[in-house]
């Protein structure tokens, strides 16, 4: 089964340092690098490098064309790309010393996405396919509404949380992807099950993939619960573990694999992106993936 991303793309500036930046405050940076990234190339990258059947949606600002290379590298079809006037879309990421991060996201380019962008996109389409989101481009809600209203599936990951997401219907969605914070948002819980719990009973249709840092993740579906734990790994930069964990899950998913087989796969896939700096070139191969699992058994 096809996946169909459209989803945003951003350089990524990267500053090691050895704590945030606080308010008011001067810091040097012990190192600095600019990556190919964004939630939605992440997810693309991370989907193609396991297997899956990619297109990326998505708009290309000034300055952008390293993002094009790393999907095109990595065998993602770029036909839906659309080239814009717009700046394109950055991070300005800092990494400190525990692989921790914070982000200042500037939309640019990803910003610039019409509902003309979302029916081109949308017109390409043939049933079976998936269509991933994130919520780092506009007319999130027109393509929600637009590929539920056509009968495809659509998976979100749901990060990041904004007004935008805070009103979207997510009864129309096949797969909600979140972590605890984002989960607590939407559904005013703290305790992953109560999270689950609120968020079932107000859209009973909707799958659910909870991931909880070094807790593991939940896969949520039909009222069964499936529960995957950590594979540890010293922790490098934890930027694009959703990311890569979201493009793997789906892609397992659009090969048919059971969503045990999934998560497993899904679990340590992000395991290997944090031990590693960097969004899109963290990213491991699925062939890098199966090696990891023959390592592990060898070990436990
Ligand atoms: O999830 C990591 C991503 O968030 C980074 O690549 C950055 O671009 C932001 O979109």
């Amino acid at each position: 089964m096809e996946l169909v991303n459209f989803g945003s793309l951003n350089l990524d500036h990267v500053y090691t340092v050895s704590q945030f930046v606080s308010p008011g405050e001067t810091r040097s940076a012990q190192h600095y690098q600019i990556y190919c990234g964004g939630k939605g190339l992440n997810q693309s990258v991370a989907a193609a490098r396991a297997g899956a059947t990619v297109r990326h949606a998505g708009i290309l600002g000034r300055g952008g064309e390293m993002l094009r290379e790393m999907l095109e590298q990595n065998g993602v079809d770029v036909s839906l790309l659309r080239q814009s006037d717009a700046p394109q879309g950055h991070a300005i990421i800092q990494v400190n010393s525990q692989g921790e991060n914070c982000i200042l996201l500037f939309g640019g380019s990803n910003r610039a996405v019409t509902r003309e962008d979302v029916d081109r996109v949308l017109a390409t389409l043939h049933q079976p396919a998936y269509i991933l989101l994130q919520n780092e481009i506009s007319q999130l809600e027109y393509m929600v509404e637009r590929a539920f209203a056509l009968g495809f599936p659509v998976a979100l990951n749901a990060s990041p949380i904004d007004e935008t997401l805070l009103r979207l219907d997510l009864s129309k969605l096949s797969w909600l992807m979140i972590n605890e914070v984002e989960g607590e948002q939407l559904s005013g819980a703290q305790e992953p099950q109560e999270i689950l719990q609120r968020l079932s009973a107000r859209y009973p249709r909707l799958q659910i993939l909870l991931t909880l840092g070094k807790d593991g993740a939940i896969c949520f579906s039909g009222g069964a619960q499936i529960r995957q734990g950590i594979f540890p790994v010293p922790t490098v930069d934890t930027t694009a573990a959703g990311g890569t964990f979201t493009g793997y899950f789906l892609a397992e998913i659009c090969r048919g694999s059971s969503y045990t087989q999934a998560m497993r796969v899904a679990a340590m896939a992000s395991a290997l992106a944090v031990s590693k700096q960097g969004a899109a070139p963290s990213i491991p191969s699925l062939q890098q993936v199966m090696e990891a699992f023959t390592e592990y058994s060898e070990n436990n």
